[in-house]
């Protein structure tokens, strides 16, 4: 997952030509909403498809597991346990495309968000591809463990050591978060490292508090910012998507390929072009991909900043820095403890 138009950097001041008819860009983007909202009601009233997105492996990648075995599937409180986005195939997706120019690009952005990891232990929590992993390892840290819910996630960070950093100190396995006694049997990291994942967990208040207990030094989060009544709607598009079955699923992914590429591709083609080839760059990560992942990254919870932060002040923990980007996208918070 990546910085995207939908993660992307901020607001900027409109063009002044754009100022003008700044009533009828309202009414437009109203109308654009509510279309998208009447397509996501219509897809979400028939055609469930409730079983499909469990974890499981389509990799011929053994998945270690954690000595408690296979965790329960997370509390949701809203949606049955089945309604849950198979991040994994995602992530097998991506590992077709994954390269050294990607794995560079996510080094230099770990590297610019964290600092010196030379002889630091590394936890990834919800490791995902792997990625942010590997890069932790070529930045010099000493030691390296992945965990993550999804089976195919985790068979995903499996492929990316063999692919990339084969007989290194790193260790992946299956593990949830949510699950205090695995955490707690993790025992200490330097750092501790969970970008965009806490808020898919189902419970992410209580993830966020689970996730402090190994950080001896660091802690790095990233959650999605809380733009009030979007958020909601993205809430309920993403549920319904995680209930559809593929035809409805593609359409539902287009659109919001769409709804990120669309208007920048209409006023500015030539730069929109340009962007999209310079994409890897935030982060490693494909526009297709990261669309797919956005429209079904369900469960799905977001936080306002000063919420989170205070959260972590309570719990002994200072912030270091943080990038507030508003908007759909994920906003970062590095804290250390006192
Ligand atoms: C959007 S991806 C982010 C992956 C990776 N951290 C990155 O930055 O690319 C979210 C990941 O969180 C994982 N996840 C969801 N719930 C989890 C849980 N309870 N425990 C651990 N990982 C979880 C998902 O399986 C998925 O791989």
């Amino acid at each position: 997952m990546v910085e995207t138009p939908y993660h992307g950097s901020g607001r900027k001041s409109l063009p002044k030509w754009e100022k003008r008819g700044v009533s009828q860009l309202r009414i437009r983007q109203s109308i654009f909403w509510f279309l998208l909202a009447a397509i996501a009601l219509e897809l979400a009233s028939a055609n469930v498809d409730t079983g499909s997105n469990k974890p499981g492996g389509r990799l011929a990648v053994p998945i270690p597991r954690n000595k408690a075995g296979c965790p329960d599937e997370p509390a949701e409180p809203d949606a049955g346990p089945a309604v849950r986005f198979a991040f994994g195939k995602n992530w097998t997706n991506f590992l077709s495309v994954v390269n050294e120019d990607r794995i560079a690009e996510a080094t230099a952005r770990l590297s610019e968000a964290m600092g010196d990891l030379q002889g630091k232990s590394f936890l990834d929590v919800g490791s995902g591809s792997g990625i942010h992993s590997l890069a932790a390892l070529r930045l010099g840290a000493s030691r390296v463990h992945s965990f993550d819910y999804d089976l195919q996630s985790v068979a995903c960070t499996g492929e990316m050591k063999k692919r990339f950093a084969p007989g290194t100190n790193w260790s992946v396995e299956q593990g949830s978060v949510l699950d205090e006694d695995y955490v707690r049997s993790l025992g200490q990291f330097d750092i501790v490292y969970s970008w965009g994942v806490l808020h898919h967990t189902g419970n992410m208040w209580n993830a966020l508090d689970l996730v402090s207990i190994p950080a001896i030094e660091k802690l790095m989060v990233a959650i999605y910012h809380d733009q009030g009544w979007k958020s909601r709607f993205w809430q309920f598009y993403k549920r319904a998507y995680n209930r559809r079955r593929r035809p409805a699923k593609w359409l539902m992914e287009v659109l919001v390929l769409c709804w990120a590429w669309g208007k920048p591709f209409v006023r500015r083609p030539r730069h929109t072009i340009s962007r999209w080839r310079n994409y890897i760059r935030d982060r490693g990560m494909s526009p297709w991909y990261d669309a797919v992942d956005w429209a079904g990254g369900y469960p799905f919870e977001v936080a306002a900043p000063e919420k989170l932060v205070s959260f972590f002040i309570q719990r002994g923990f200072t912030l270091e820095h943080s990038e507030i980007r508003g908007g759909g996208n994920c906003n970062d918070f590095v804290f250390y403890r006192k």
